[in-house]
């Protein structure tokens, strides 16, 4: 192409179908707005994107980096929210037109359409199963146009080959047509769809996925299946193992590597590297997953770090901070907070490991608390290297506990415990030789009598 291509984006509507406060077109779909995936795609064709803003105006700014954008002073109709775009655009040359509430349409497709465009409109059409919401075609004997589902006659409103709110228009034709355009009732609105008139080109046969428009949280979920695919897709190609294209979601900040494998439902957002295996029903934010090492299902990773061969779940909670070295082990049950878990320690089951330094190869047994918070401060944990934490122990923090060291299982640990020695803090077993028959008939007659005097 020539000149650099002028789009224009239409982003001024509240969106009164989302039912939301929330502007539709910042509803985030696979961590990014639905705005941003059209101008994404604008971008991508190295057009000049203007963004036509009014409801949530700053929101809507601070979304989208490297455009310019108009104010629509009034939300009065797409025909009136690209007038305002009217001071911005050059004289003469395309201009590429499409709404904020299309996040489906690809670079390719927009490619296309300005290709076929013939001087002054040209309109991208398709074909869907149920038109409603949509402007149907209307292709007479002469010039093709385009009705709104509220002025549709009945036969009209059987038409199934709608408009796709994308459009290439000459900006000379903009110049006369846009001021001249009229209102319609009941609301006054100035409708885009008007410019469609003499001489206009409607280019169809595109593919129902690439437009459809999101008017509704129905659309929004529907929408984000296709994106779900279409980004799973790319990365399978890329070498990326999953187990289901259509269930996993993967957010546009995260990187994986080739190799790393995704399982059926996993969730992956933020700006998360994976290069190991994440399961089933896992969900990873803004966490680093190296080769070789593995989340099982349903586990949580939330700002933590696996380095390679460690292991986390199923059923692990790693919170910010939580880093599992080297072959580190953490199992079913286990939640980890600002701690560093070291080469080869292992927490098999049923344990909190908060603000702590889990020493290498130390053993920390199934129950184990650092009871890290005091109620108004956070307390550290040294666990030292190849230690053993009997079950059922409560670390106190602050405290260390020595390399070598050995807590027995059930004890309440609140100062340190020196290298090698072995702590004990249990109160001693004591046995009764018979008690517990002497026990249950003393409990039966209690109930019997009870249940006498209930009669
Ligand atoms: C519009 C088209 C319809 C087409 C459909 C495709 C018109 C009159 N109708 O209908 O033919 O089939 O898109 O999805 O154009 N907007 C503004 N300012 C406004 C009003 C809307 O910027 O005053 C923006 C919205 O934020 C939205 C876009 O324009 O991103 C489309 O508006 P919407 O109300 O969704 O139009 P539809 O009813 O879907
Ligand atoms: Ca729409």
């Amino acid at each position: 192409m020539s000149a650099p291509l002028t789009a224009v984006v239409l982003a001024a509507g509240l969106g009164t179908r989302m039912r939301s406060p929330l502007a539709k077109v910042l509803h985030p779909l696979l961590g990014r707005p639905m705005v941003g995936w059209v101008v994404h795609a604008l971008q991508a064709l190295g057009a000049d994107v203007i963004v036509v803003v009014n409801h949530q105006e700053e929101a809507v700014r601070k979304a989208l980096p490297g455009v310019r954008f108009v104010r629509q002073p009034a939300p009065l109709g797409t025909g009136d929210a690209l007038r305002a775009a009217l001071p911005l655009l050059p004289e003469s040359g395309p201009v590429l037109v499409t709404a904020g509430d299309t996040p489906l349409i690809t670079a390719e497709a927009l490619e296309r359409l300005v290709h076929a465009h013939l001087a002054p409109a040209t309109v991208a059409s398709f074909i869907v199963h149920d038109p409603t919401g949509y402007g149907r075609i209307v292709r007479g004997s002469r010039n093709p146009r385009i009705v709104e589902q509220v002025e549709c006659t009945p036969e009209e409103a059987e038409i199934r080959e709608v408009n796709s709110g994308v459009y290439v228009f000459d900006a000379e034709y903009l110049r006369h047509a846009l001021p001249s355009l009229e209102s319609h009732a009941p609301k006054g609105e100035f409708y885009l769809t008007d410019l469609v008139r003499e001489g206009a080109t409607v280019v169809s046969g595109f593919d129902d996925s690439l437009f459809a428009g999101v008017n509704d949280r129905a659309a929004l979920a529907d929408a984000r299946l296709v994106l779900r695919r279409r980004v799973n897709r790319a990365w399978a190609l890329q070498g990326v193992d999953f187990a289901d294209l259509d269930s996993a979601q993967v957010d546009v900040g995260v990187t994986l590597h080739p190799d790393a494998s995704v399982g059926l439902g996993a969730l992956l957002g933020g700006h998360s590297d994976v290069a190991g295996m994440v399961g089933p029903h896992a969900v990873v934010n803004d966490s680093t997953i190296m080769a070789g090492a593995i989340l099982h299902a349903s586990s949580i990773a939330v700002g933590a770090v696996m380095h390679p061969g460690s292991q986390a779940g199923p059923f692990a909670r790693l919170r910010p901070g939580a880093v599992l070295e080297e072959n580190a082990h953490v199992g079913n049950f286990v939640e980890v907070k600002n701690t560093v878990v070291r080469k080869g320690a292992k927490a098999s089951h049923l344990a909190y490991l908060g603000d702590a330094d889990v020493g290498e190869g130390a053993n920390i047994g199934a129950g184990t608390i650092t009871c890290n918070y005091d109620g108004f401060s956070k307390n550290r944990t040294v666990i030292g290297a190849r230690s053993f934490i009997g079950s059922n122990t409560a670390l106190v923090a602050p405290v260390t506990v020595g390399a070598g060291a050995i807590v027995g299982a059930g004890s309440t640990i609140t100062a340190d415990v020196p290298e090698n020695a072995v702590a004990l803090t249990r109160t001693p077993q004591k046995n009764l030789p018979n008690l517990a028959e002497k026990l249950r008939a003393r409990y039966r007659a209690r109930k019997a009598s009870a249940a006498e005097s209930k009669q």
